[in-house]
């Protein structure tokens, strides 16, 4: 059963973020991870047809590669699927919501904290309960940021185009005051250096993907499914859409281990 390999998806490149914080932090366990860049994006689309993506996904994960545990590496999934996949799952699931929202609240000084993230994240209000359930006394503001996602599709992570659009989707975590700003699209990280450039020196950006990882491992140890191979482990990555531009941005955004891409097919 250890020597399952996890699996973890997003519906593109996003969820890169989280698989690089795993490969890092568990370089020996075997990984799957799907990309749905055939059907991406998700943030823009209603919760049900997202539910209803990821659990198809998942089963994939868990029937086709004998996962032993899932990963939503997906801010959007984890608002609106979570629930429903860990009622259906035979493996445990972990998500990025709730690692993301304790990071949040341990990075603030002055208690004013931002959340970004896509409509569908936002408007669950996922964030606003995880916030809320950390117990922190802190002001949470939420903006939505629609086109982000798809600057990182197109590998359009920096230029005039993002930064115009950036300081017109931050004006109100700027408003805010706020001094932690989490990155809640997986997608995020890769725009870090625009996001920081607008919110100025003194704002902590927070991505989820390193507590995720560190959620990843306590689960693991907790329900005895830790790798005990010695040898690095295996990291293959699938996509629902044009898998060799999937490889070629992978690469980019990951680093070496994303070395080819297959074909995941939906409804196999
Ligand atoms: N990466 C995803 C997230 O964390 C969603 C991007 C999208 O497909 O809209 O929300």
């Amino acid at each position: 059963m250890a020597h399952r390999p996890i699996g973890m998806f997003d519906s593109g490149f996003g969820g890169l973020t989280v698989a690089r914080a795993l490969i890092d932090l568990m370089p020996n366990e075997d990984l799957v991870y799907v990309g749905d860049t055939g059907r991406y994006p998700y943030g823009s689309k209603p919760a049900d047809e997202v539910r209803g993506y990821a659990i198809q996904i998942a089963w994939s994960l868990v029937r086709d590669f004998d996962a032993k545990a899932i990963v939503v590496a997906c801010n959007t999934a984890s608002a609106v699927a979570y629930d429903a996949l860990v009622k259906e799952m035979p493996v445990p699931v972990l998500e990025v919501i709730n690692p993301g929202a304790r990071s949040l609240v341990q990075a603030t000084r002055n208690k004013n904290v931002g959340v970004i993230g896509t409509v569908g994240t936002v408007s669950s209000g996922a964030y606003v309960r995880a916030v809320a359930a950390t117990g922190a006394d802190v002001a949470l503001t939420s903006a939505a940021c629609p086109g982000f996602v798809e600057f990182v599709e197109r590998g359009q992570t920096t230029g005039d185009e993002v930064m115009v659009l950036a300081e017109r989707l931050l004006a109100p975590v700027r408003t805010a005051n706020v001094d932690a700003l989490l990155l809640g699209c997986t997608h995020y990280p890769y725009l870090a250096r625009v996001i920081s450039e607008v919110m100025g020196p003194n704002v902590v950006l927070v991505s989820s993907a390193d507590e995720t990882a560190f959620a990843v491992r306590k689960a693991l140890i907790d329900a005895d499914l830790v790798s005990h191979e010695t040898n690095r482990g295996e990291h293959t990555f699938l996509s629902s859409g044009d898998v060799s531009w999937f490889a070629d941005l992978g690469r980019r955004l990951l680093g070496p281990e994303l070395s080819d891409a297959k074909l995941w097919t939906p409804g196999k």
